[in-house]
């Protein structure tokens, strides 16, 4: 049973198991979080930046980080390269998690791996972390703010959360823009899902329409594992909350991406915003 004890929340995390059982090996292969490599380049400067941070601000020999919803260790491969850190990473997925075992393996590396609910191994977690990352992680959770008042609750003093690639509210064109930006990409990476996608969107409007459960091949069971994506998060508001748990942001960047140059032009161009990311630092109490 996870810790946060709701159907919505427990059909989120469902969906996310099978979405990425059918697709562990297509996600590391083609997301862009993960193949772009000025996106790459980014999230390495950011976490070299924030364990810089840790190392000004304690005196420490060796800081706890969790990397939280890790999937195939987008953060953790780069976290356990850097010194004096003792890395875990914790996702549900076991497929994703067998990805990031085979990528450390003979790299001389040690990460500790957990194969849990992400609220679950946050209220059981055996210590306070220094760091906890969600990458690409707080749209997959119907409530990513329970889930990150949890992660407030094992920072050590002075510990920081960071989160990445999590979309906001998109206003005005971004959201016809980024729609095409995905069609693209669903067109040259996943074209053989391109008819049943089409026939699962059909399946789903004839049963809303019939007032009947669709058949488990008929649910898109990316769209409810993104459960955040379509709707975004409101970003503002989550740092409020944040704050009232004692937690001072250092920084709250708001980007425009887009996976095709073309769309993060047009983005651009049109003034608009797409994802956010945050860094929030624990007071001592
Ligand atoms: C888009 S992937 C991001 C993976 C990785 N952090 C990255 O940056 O590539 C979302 C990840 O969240 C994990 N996930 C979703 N819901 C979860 C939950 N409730 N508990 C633990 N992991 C979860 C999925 O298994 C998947 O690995």
């Amino acid at each position: 049973m996870n810790k946060i004890e709701s159907e919505q929340y427990n059909k989120i995390c469902e969906a996310n198991l099978i979405f990425y059982k059918q697709t562990a090996d297509q996600y590391e292969s083609t997301e862009t979080c993960l193949v772009d490599k000025k996106v790459q380049a980014g999230l390495q400067k950011d976490l070299e930046n924030i364990v810089g941070f840790l190392r000004q601000n304690k005196t420490k020999d060796v800081y706890t980080v969790l990397d939280a919803c890790g999937g195939s260790g987008n953060v953790a491969t780069k976290l356990v390269r850097m010194k004096n850190l003792n890395v875990t990473l914790c996702d549900q997925s076991q497929e994703l998690i067998n990805i990031f075992l085979k990528k450390i393996a003979g790299q001389n590396v040690i990460c500790q791996v957990v194969n849990t609910e992400i609220s679950t191994h946050l209220s059981l977690a055996p210590q306070k972390y220094d760091l906890i990352v969600f990458s690409s992680a707080l749209h997959h959770l119907e409530n990513y703010e329970a889930v990150l008042k949890l992660a407030a609750d094992c920072l050590a003093d002075h510990g920081f959360i960071f989160t990445a690639f999590d979309p906001i509210q998109w206003k005005g064109p971004a959201r016809l823009i980024m729609r095409l930006d995905y069609l693209t990409f669903k067109l040259l990476h996943h074209s053989k899902d391109v008819i049943p996608a089409v026939r699962r969107k059909i399946g789903q409007c004839l049963t809303k329409f019939s007032k009947r459960l669709p058949a488990k091949d008929q649910v898109n069971w990316g769209e409810i594992a993104e459960y955040h994506v379509d709707k975004g998060i409101n970003d503002f508001e989550l740092v409020r909350a944040m704050e009232q748990k004692l937690l001072t942001t250092v920084w709250h960047r708001r980007e425009t991406k887009a996976r095709y140059f073309i769309f993060e032009l047009l983005l651009k161009c049109c003034g608009c915003k797409t994802n956010f990311t945050l860094l929030l630092q624990k007071k001592p109490c």
